[in-house]
């Protein structure tokens, strides 16, 4: 039985191990993780305060797997509301679709009770975004953006590729054996509205089955899309590959992706028994992970598959 997470988790593995050990499913322990990501202003790539798009506005993806059913759920550019894992799992278990993206994600966040957020960032993250778009805009510029028809010109400009990394991965295995991962992210700074990254497509940003094991991702999430990482690690497993092996190979197809941006990728892993593993295209990268007899979590160096970085 064990909780991993990606090392932006420590706010919230101790909650949820202690959901698994006072007998909680892993489902329950990853969303009770991963709120508490959520709401916590000092991370700027979950939740709330997370770097807003090139408009200004936030905009949350999420996704949520049950290793024992495949049931999952997400929401995609979700604005106004803060716990996107939780109305990801609602549209897992209270509705017979899995994705809700934009406008609809937001009504059925209200349709569950969630309270509306009206801020979604603190104003010295709002400052952040500014100055970033006055380096590239004059302020008439940036007073217009709203109405501008050609913002893919901007959104060019203005993309950051050390900000493309960020993101919240849980995966937690129960005392029943039943394996759940969730992913929560607000995505890439400045990005295009509607934008969605890995986070909500499930078996790119997480996967889990509980008879192989589960994955998850963080950084650049249009790699994890194009290379089906998250789904192609397990699937790795299922073919008789260790965790290891598995997590080498999901990694190396990420390395071999062609064309353009090519950024920073990062993914965490567990097999059925509850093995652990993490892995960086770059040095310097950790992962945490606790078990229930283990009173704190413990901080590891991830593996690293080199991924030589290519942009614009
Ligand atoms: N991995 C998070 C994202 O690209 O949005």
């Amino acid at each position: 039985m064990i909780v991993v997470a990606s090392s932006n988790g420590r706010i919230g593995i101790q909650a949820a191990t202690d959901t698994i050990r006072q007998g909680g499913t892993a489902v329950a322990a990853v969303e009770v993780g991963i709120r508490l990501v959520e709401a916590n202003p000092d991370d700027h790539t979950v939740g709330f305060n997370g770097y807003p798009n090139i408009l200004g506005e936030v905009e949350l993806d999420a996704g949520i797997m049950n290793g024992r059913t495949l049931e999952s759920g997400a929401v995609g550019a979700m604005k106004g509301y803060l716990h996107a894992i939780t109305v990801a799992r609602q549209v897992m278990e209270q509705l017979p679709h899995v994705l809700l993206v934009g406008d609809g994600a937001s009504r059925f966040a209200a349709e569950m009770g969630h309270p509306p957020q009206a801020e979604m960032v603190l104003p010295e993250t709002r400052e952040v975004w500014a100055n970033r778009l006055r380096t590239d805009m004059s302020n008439s510029d940036i007073e217009q953006i709203a109405e501008r028809t050609d913002l893919a010109r901007w959104v060019q400009l203005a993309t950051d590729p050390e900000r493309t990394k960020g993101t919240v991965n849980f995966i937690a295995q129960d005392k029943d054996g039943n394996i759940c991962t969730g992913v929560s992210t607000s995505g890439w700074a400045w990005k295009y509205p509607g934008r969605l990254g890995d986070s909500p497509i499930i078996g790119a940003g997480n996967y889990a089955d509980n008879r192989y094991g589960a994955a998850a991702c963080t950084g650049m999430g249009e790699m994890a899309i194009r290379a089906c990482t998250a789904h192609s690690l397990v699937f790795y497993m299922k073919m008789g590959l260790s965790l290891a092996e598995a997590c080498q190979r999901a990694m190396a197809d990420l390395r071999d992706l062609a064309g353009r941006f090519i950024s920073v990728m990062n993914l965490v892993a567990i097999d059925k028994e509850g093995n652990h593993a993490g892995y960086s295209s770059v040095d310097g990268r950790t992962y945490i992970y606790q078990t229930l007899n283990m009173p704190d979590y413990e901080e590891l160096p991830r593996t690293v598959v080199p991924i030589p970085p290519r942009w614009g």
